[in-house]
């Protein structure tokens, strides 16, 4: 196959960016592997670029003790292990807005304490506008926080104030299966109204994620084939290298699905599959994926197996280097039955999409980094060329690369130069980084600046999170009920024969998972 880049000309570059104005951004769990690995360096990033205002701060809690100044240290470090462009200059004026509290979450006097620091760093930043609180902590501690900070007088939108607006940010998991979710649900809505609370998917901020919603919405051409008559597959991967890290205590009792499929695969299903929402507004955005989401086929629980497939790594190789199985990580219970891989072949049942599969498949320790939506069209009705032997003419895929190289490719076949008759299958390459020549921002710089600006639309709502849920819910328990284990798959594959099988019940294949 041959690759051709396309010449893409810019013509008009439409903007819609909003600067922030004053804001505190509160994060408890400030110490935490996520604060120092994504938070800080995309908070930095949106002040380098001018969008969080002057009267910007962000008050950081813990358990962990630590004064102003070892706390601004540390986030020096974090964001110039990871950006080493960042300069001197940019990175003190950057960390002299950047101040800790420690305490324990569970004491009320802790609260009282971030209350009155709160005051006093408003008057010194002459910031009281807005407030975020992020929960970069353990699940099992939101509610605590939010009972408490809602006890502390923290969560009422205009406080003292009638114009202070506060908002609370919650990562995911919501909740380990339906019950838990409403019941995570309900315990903030005590505190927090629904326009207040930003449940983060971190891959709805990825740029070529939410791409999905400018190419299907801002061009004519997609929509009129954009449904059961021309789309005969669509599939949605994200293969991973790395295995469990250091988060077997998180992982073990959740697995691929609850971490993965849940959230970061149905949300892009929902991208790609959803009707056109009236306007470019949260909460119709919001309308139709929840719409979408209603329409999955419910499973059939006597015949799972043909509609899903659960896999753990064992030992293997990962770019020449030698990998343990899952069960050999630290931290792993030495019998665990937790799935490290998930395909599902799922349905919608509504006019556009009936009976088109959606393949999805997510992995720990493939052979490659590699997320993707591929849309495959039906081959041709009939081939013209069959009287030279061209009868089997490749069909039309569109793939949108999530990860690692960003980007959109559409195959199809064109005519080779020579002789009368000669066929080539072309990949036509739409790549961000050579057409726009900038860095691709982290997910979480979108994402932060939606939820200082109040911009819900990047944010899974309440009834989004217990309908998808309620569609998983019953698998989840199917599997914990039945005596079958996950497959072994060794690290560093390629494919995994039993997810194979899957799609070659249906005379399909998967996508090859791309090399680093
Ligand atoms: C997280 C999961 O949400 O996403 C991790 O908890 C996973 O297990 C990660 O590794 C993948 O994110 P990305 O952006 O690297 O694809």
């Amino acid at each position: 196959m041959q690759e051709i880049e396309p010449l893409i000309t810019k013509r008009e570059i439409l903007c819609a960016e909003t600067a922030v104005g004053a804001n505190a951004l509160i994060v408890f769990g400030a110490s935490g592997n996520l604060v120092h690995r994504k938070l800080l360096v995309s908070i930095f990033r949106l002040y380098v670029e001018n969008l969080l205002g002057e009267r910007f701060y962000i008050l950081g809690c813990g358990r962990k003790k630590f004064s102003d100044e070892q706390f601004r240290i540390k986030a020096e470090q974090s964001i110039r292990d990871i950006s080493d462009a960042a300069s001197t200059g940019e990175l003190d004026a950057f960390t002299s807005r950047l101040y800790y509290l420690d305490g324990d979450y569970n004491d009320m006097s802790f609260y009282r304490r971030i209350k009155e620091k709160l005051v006093e760093l408003d008057l010194r930043h002459d910031a009281r506008e807005s407030r975020v609180f992020y929960l970069s902590v353990p699940p099992f501690l939101y509610t605590t926080i939010v009972e408490r900070l809602g006890k502390a007088g923290l969560a009422s939108p205009d406080e003292s104030n009638g114009e202070l607006r506060t908002r609370l940010v919650v990562e995911k998991p919501f909740g380990k299966d339906l019950d838990s979710a409403v019941e995570l649900n309900n315990s903030l809505s005590r505190c927090f109204k629904e326009s207040q609370i930003y449940r983060i998917d971190h891959y709805l901020g990825k740029e070529t994620v939410q791409n999905i919603l400018m190419m299907r919405f801002a061009n004519t051409i997609y929509e009129p084939i954009w449904n059961r008559n021309y789309i005969d597959n669509v599939q949605i991967s994200i293969a991973e290298t790395v295995g469990v890290e250091h988060r077997a205590g998180y992982y073990d009792s959740a697995g691929a699905l609850r971490d993965m499929f849940q959230n970061h695969m149905l949300q892009m299903l929902t991208l790609v599959a959803m009707e056109p929402p009236i306007s470019f507004e949260a909460d119709y955005i919001r309308d139709e994926k929840v719409k979408l989401l209603r329409s999955m086929r419910p499973f059939d629980l006597d015949r799972l197996d043909d509609y899903w497939v659960r896999g753990q790594y064992g030992p293997g190789r990962i770019n020449g280097t030698d990998v343990k199985g899952y069960l050999d990580e630290s931290g792993v219970k030495p019998d665990s039955r937790t799935e490290t891989y998930v395909a599902a072949k799922l349905f919608v049942d509504n006019w556009r999409w009936q009976n088109v599969p959606f393949y999805l498949r997510t992995g720990k320790r493939l052979a490659a980094k590699d997320t993707e939506i591929a849309i495959a069209f039906k081959k041709v009705p009939y081939s013209m060329f069959s009287s030279v032997g061209l009868d089997e003419l490749p069909a039309n895929v569109l793939v949108m690369h999530i990860q690692p190289e960003e980007g959109v490719s559409l195959r199809f076949q064109a005519k080779r130069p020579g002789s009368k008759i000669c066929m080539d299958t072309l990949n036509m390459n739409f790549s961000y980084k050579s057409i726009f020549s900038a860095e691709m921002p982290e997910a979480y710089q979108r994402l932060l600046l939606d939820c200082m600006v109040g911009d819900q639309t990047l944010f899974t709502r309440q009834d989004d999170v217990e309908v998808s849920w309620r569609l998983l819910t019953p698998v989840l328990q199917a599997w914990e009920q039945s005596d079958a284990e996950p497959e072994t798959y060794p690290a560093g594959c390629e494919s995994f024969a039993r997810a194979d099988r899957l799609i070659a019940a249906d005379a399909r294949q998967w996508r090859p998972v791309l090399h680093d």
